[in-house]
């Protein structure tokens, strides 16, 4: 067993760890050798098809969801498509507009998920094509599907997903750019500067991974709490989503992930003396909106601590309590960086309150039931 975990404690730092190979393994063969473009050729869609596409719906479950939503936004920024995203179970009971010119993406890391299989079943059924982004090759998902891309995570264990939801970001960031050039809706010079920036993730990742003590000693102040709050802005909020959902499921400390604007329109009554906030800061245009946010929470008695880019210290260093500086990337790609801390925050936050961090209590790997 302990050679399967490759020397870690647990399956789900194992596959933290891994997120670098998984990184490089999904961009493999998919950029052309020049760095210039996306090539994409094997998931069979034809230029017409795309140029077909009038609106996109991402449905999937949980971790995935959260893949979901960042993947919103990579499209409509990318390839200016509109893009709607559920989750499965609720896709089908609010009589989605699916139309024929509608591609459907559906995100699941074991291919098995009932509701998203009975979404995609759905949006066939309504003339939609569905891609899939899945993980496993021959699952039912990938087997069904009109179009697949494959995220080439290896086999994902612990219950926790991690570096399943990390390659799905990176197969959003590759299929958002092969939509827009396909479309011509970015220039060159963009895609160029994205492609770089993206062969430059799996090394950061592995600088946030050598902080990992630091982490743990958050994560273990976090742990005598009840209560914390996630808070983020565009992009930073589904991060927000997807570190809450992690700390929940196998820490099983309660917490909540709010849009940071948000907060005052009721959730900051909860806020009160000694509560931990993790604030997710990596979008500078929205830096002076969020550091406003963070005042309001600091000024009821919030712990407040940052997660913020590299160089941004003395700008978001004085307005919080504590930060954890991550390497600066391009703003739409920084949810590849900014969720590792939140996954080692979460694996940490479950051993210091002794719970099987594998296995969390009334959770399956895979949801096969409706
Ligand atoms: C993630 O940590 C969860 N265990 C869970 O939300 C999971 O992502 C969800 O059940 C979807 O699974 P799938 O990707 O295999 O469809």
């Amino acid at each position: 067993v302990t050679a399967e975990k490759a020397g870690f404690d647990h399956f789900m730092l194992k596959e933290i760890h891994e997120q670098p190979k998984a990184y490089r393994d999904t961009m493999r063969g998919r950029v052309s050798d020049d760095g210039l473009s996306v090539t994409l050729g094997e998931i069979g869609m034809s230029d017409e098809q795309i140029k077909g596409i009038r609106k996109v719906q991402i449905v999937a479950c949980g971790t995935a969801y959260h893949a979901g939503l960042v993947g919103k936004t990579i499209i409509e920024r990318l390839a200016r498509i509109p893009v709607e995203t559920d989750v499965a179970s609720e896709y089908r009971y609010r009589s989605p507009i699916i139309t024929p010119d509608t591609l459907v993406i559906v995100v699941s890391q074991s291919g098995e998920t009932a509701d998203t299989l009975a979404a995609l079943r759905e949006a066939q059924r309504n003339g939609a094509r569905v891609l899939a982004i899945t993980n496993v090759v021959g699952s039912s998902v990938a087997r069904e599907a009109d179009h697949v891309l494959i995220t080439w995570a290896g086999p994902e264990i612990a219950v926790a997903s991690t570096k399943a939801y990390t390659s799905q970001l990176i197969a959003f960031y590759l299929f958002g750019i092969y939509l827009a050039q396909t479309l011509g809706t970015v220039e060159q010079a963009a895609v160029t500067e994205l492609l770089a920036a993206m062969n430059q993730l799996p090394e950061q990742v592995e600088s946030v991974l050598e902080q990992s003590a630091v982490l743990k000693q958050v994560a273990e102040s976090i742990a005598k709490h009840k209560n914390l709050f996630f808070i983020g802005r565009g992009v930073d909020y589904a991060v927000a989503q997807e570190g809450s959902l992690k700390l929940k499921e196998i820490s099983y400390i309660h917490s909540e992930a709010y849009a940071a604007g948000e907060l005052k329109h009721g959730t900051l009554a909860l806020i009160e003396d000694g509560i931990p906030v993790i604030a997710l800061v990596t979008q500078e245009e929205l830096y002076e909106k969020t550091l406003s946010n963070i005042k309001e929470v600091k000024a009821r008695g919030a712990h407040v601590l940052g997660i913020a880019n590299a160089g941004s210290e003395v700008e978001v260093g004085k307005s919080v309590d504590e930060l954890f500086a991550i390497p600066k990337t391009l703003p739409l790609l920084s949810p590849a960086i900014s969720v590792i801390p939140l996954q080692l925050i979460s694996y940490y936050a479950s051993l210091a309150v002794g719970n099987d961090v594998d296995k969390p209590r009334n959770l399956a790997k895979s949801v096969t039931v409706e």
